[in-house]
């Protein structure tokens, strides 16, 4: 279906940061937003490009009580011909529906998703950065705001899409990779068999909070979650996916227990991993068997992969307060094969042979 949104234009344009080296992630946001509505019987409706700001919200809307509501994360990147491009944006689209299926939101037509974020980037593109490292992140959400304490799905949705002009997450400041502290949380627990894990939603995150705290006692930036049942096996990162490469085997928790993000860029590095011809398994590890490996030398790398971490090299894991370092605390070489043919694609310097870019007809 071919869309046509209204476009109303902010009368005060914000500065864009001037360096784009200190973007850091999510900490600016451009002029404009996406806004759609949906009412039951109307369905989704009045999509249309509207200044960012701040928005007006009933106190008593059932997401700010029991957090109906989903994201995602995506990206637009900018090509050495000023061409605007996504990354798999199918997947995202695919992952949308699981995840609103899980939430009980009314699901959106498959050629929306990108027909808006096409939209609301074309008024911001001069906001698309373009040093190295950076993307424009794309923040896509929905929830509902029918005014009932009742403990059942709305009957009025929003769906908006933000923008951020971001370097990665974890990332050093010159957009190259340095390697980062993660905690092993082995007390609280991410998702359990049957609850919310494999869906894009809030609560997966605000529920980890209090451990992420925990893991900054130890100077780590995040937590390794291990499963819910046994507190045993590796699960994923706060923020992303995990995986570790024993004696040349890479490895990450398998996504048949629903308890796991379906990551694009996991799928995406699972997929490299598979056309290099390096052994790679998804499968469940314990994180005993990690250490085991550690002490016989065979521990080579671990790294997390996600669309705001993109590849992230992991250097020292701390469980039960003691670190263990990983690749001598270094960036792996497989990390970094990996982020310069993810990254390289995703900007289009690297060619894109696997079919996954999708240029959005934009110039900037
Ligand atoms: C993303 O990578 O897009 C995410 O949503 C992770 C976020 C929690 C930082």
């Amino acid at each position: 279906m071919s869309y046509s949104f209204p476009v109303t234009r902010t009368t005060h344009p914000k500065p864009r940061p001037e360096d784009e080296s200190k973007l850091g992630f999510a900490r600016y946001f451009t002029d404009h937003m996406f806004v759609m509505d949906y009412d039951e019987g109307q369905g989704w409706h009045d999509g249309r490009v509207v200044p960012h700001e701040p928005i007006a919200i009933e106190p008593a809307s059932c997401v700010l009580h029991y957090a109906q509501m989903m994201f995602e994360g995506m990206k637009a990147y900018r090509t050495p011909s000023g061409e605007i491009q996504l990354f798999r944006p199918d997947m995202n689209v695919k992952r949308m529906k699981r995840t609103n299926e899980r939430m009980c939101i009314p699901d959106l037509p498959d050629d929306l998703l990108v027909a808006a974020v096409k939209a609301v980037i074309k008024e911001d593109i001069d906001w698309v950065p373009s040093a190295p490292g950076t993307a424009l992140y794309i923040r896509p959400f929905i929830f509902g705001d029918e005014v009932s304490f009742s403990v059942l799905p709305a009957k009025h949705y929003r769906f908006l899409i933000i923008l951020s002009p971001t370097g990665s997450y974890y990332a050093a400041n010159d957009g190259g990779l340095s390697a980062t502290r993660i905690f092993v949380q082995d007390k609280y627990i991410r998702a359990a068999q049957g609850g919310t894990g494999y869906a894009k939603v809030g609560g997966n995150y605000g529920g980890g909070m209090r451990a992420s705290l925990d893991a900054m006692k130890y100077n780590c930036k995040d937590v390794l979650w291990l499963d819910a049942a046994e507190h045993k096996y590796v699960e994923e990162i706060g923020t992303s996916n995990a995986f570790f490469k024993i004696n040349g085997e890479v490895i990450t928790a398998p996504l048949d227990a629903g308890t796991i993000l379906p990551g694009i860029t996991r799928d995406s590095v699972i997929r490299l991993l598979k056309k290099w011809g390096v052994p790679v398994s998804e499968r469940k590890l314990a994180i005993e068997d990690v250490f085991a490996a550690q002490d016989r030398g065979e521990l080579e790398e671990i790294f997390a992969s996600g669309t705001a971490a993109v590849i992230s090299p992991i250097g020292t894991l701390n469980y039960n307060g003691e670190d263990h370092a990983v690749a001598d605390g270094k960036v792996g070489p497989l990390a970094q094969r990996l982020y310069d043919a993810l990254y390289g694609i995703q900007t289009g310097t690297v060619e894109d042979d696997m079919g996954w870019t999708l240029p959005l007809g934009l110039k900037a």
